[in-house]
């Protein structure tokens, strides 16, 4: 089959590989459509040693090919869609639902996930094909035919990371929320803060066509290259600030003049942003090590937030990789019952050969490459 695999940093080849083989528990997926992911690109940017030869690709949605043994609910022929997290559905964190922290599917580590850098050894579906392991819990069945196609393959990651962001926050009924980032993740943490009935939400960033799809949605949009954003939105909340936020840049931050990176800017802005006792969700990455880190502590993964100002407001904040398995059964529905339509994020659907130059394009975030859905089969 053919495969987009990494060579060296920002060299990616279409290039063939061995079909996957499958065995008890597992099937094999013919690929229709996934996603790349701006966690994909801490791995093409060489920020994440990626070891050459890995094929990217955790949002992956197809066609079940074939079955192996034991596997009892899913059959030949199923559309499916897999959460990015690999998860074993019996350990105690996949049982309290935090299958992001799933202690049998990577040994030593909390957490697999598909063609990732540390999270286990399954491989990619930037690809034709992909063996999916404890098949009974890692696929979610979706109506038969084509339809919702690029609505369903964000179940695998960022419709469900964006809402865990707000689950983080426990974004509720009547609040204002503050979300920074309007890549993927942060469009689709403000679509589910909507969801969730959020009277407003800002959506923070510098890129001119995500903050419009921002608007397009009905938040506000937040230009942080014109001014400092946490006064622009205490301005628009009678100087009280909101009383939620949503990190969805993580520790890639940049400045306001787009130049320099300031890992800690983020969270330091959520910190001033939401009001006192209010509550901060996270699914924007941080990471323990960090070879291209600003200075020496945040090369270890050690950034300086604002832990005084943190406390003295009260507030409460929760991080970490998205429990997909919890909430995409319930998106799946929104989806079918045509109360949710996370599509309008997409921005590309391009064939698998064409992967290489929309990762430079999407890391350069020119060309109004949003979000690109890979289409294998195309
Ligand atoms: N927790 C999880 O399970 C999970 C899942 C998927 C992605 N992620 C992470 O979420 C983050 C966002 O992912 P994405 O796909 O949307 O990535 P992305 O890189 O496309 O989007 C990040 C956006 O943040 C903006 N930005 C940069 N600095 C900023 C600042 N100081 N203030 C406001 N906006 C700023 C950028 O312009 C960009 O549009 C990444 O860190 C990614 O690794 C986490
Ligand atoms: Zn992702
Ligand atoms: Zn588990």
């Amino acid at each position: 089959m053919l495969t987009c695999r990494i060579h060296a940093k920002e060299d990616l080849r279409i290039e063939p590989a061995e079909d996957p083989q499958i065995g008890p528990g597992q099937v094999l997926i013919r690929l229709g459509a996934g996603g790349i992911c701006g966690s994909d690109l801490h791995m093409y940017e060489g920020r994440t040693a990626a070891e050459p030869g890995i094929v990217f690709g955790h949002e992956n949605m197809g066609i079940v090919q074939e079955v192996g043994p034991g596997v009892v609910s899913i059959h030949q022929g199923d559309r499916v869609v897999m959460p990015f997290n690999v998860a074993c559905g019996f350990c105690k964190n996949c049982l309290a639902g935090n299958t992001a922290f799933c202690l049998t599917v990577n040994p030593g580590f909390a957490g697999g996930a598909y063609g990732y850098v540390a999270m286990g050894p399954y491989r990619g579906g930037q690809a034709e094909y992909l063996r999916v392991p404890f098949a009974d819990f890692n696929c979610l069945k979706l109506p038969p035919g084509q339809e919702h196609e690029d609505d369903f393959v964000l179940l695998a990651d960022i419709f469900p990371t964006g809402y865990h962001g707000c689950e983080l926050a426990e974004v509720s009924v009547g609040e204002s929320v503050a979300v920074y980032g309007a890549g993927p993740v942060g469009l689709m943490a403000a679509y589910s803060a909507l969801l969730r009935g959020a009277k407003k939400v800002f959506v923070v960033d510098r890129v001119p066509e995500r903050l419009a799809k921002a608007g397009e949605i009905g938040a506000v949009p937040i230009d942080f290259s014109a001014a400092d954003p946490v006064e622009q939105i205490k301005e628009q909340t009678g100087g009280e600030g909101t009383d939620k936020g949503v990190d969805a840049v993580g520790y890639q931050a940049k400045t306001g003049s787009g130049e320099g990176e300031e890992p800690a800017m983020v969270l330091n802005s959520l910190v001033e942003t939401v009001r006192a006792t209010g509550m901060i969700g996270v699914p924007g990455l941080y990471v323990p090590s960090d070879p291209g880190g600003v200075n020496e502590a945040a090369k270890h993964g050690m950034l300086l937030v604002e832990v005084g100002r943190f406390f003295e407001k009260g507030q409460r904040m929760g991080m970490g990789q998205a429990n997909v398995k919890r909430y995409n059964m319930k998106l799946r529905d929104m989806i079918i019952e045509g109360r949710a339509t996370p599509s309008f994020v997409v921005s590309h659907d391009l064939p698998l050969g064409q992967a290489p130059d929309a990762y430079n394009k999407f890391d350069k975030r020119i060309d109004g490459y949003t979000k690109v859905i890979l289409k294998p089969a195309a």
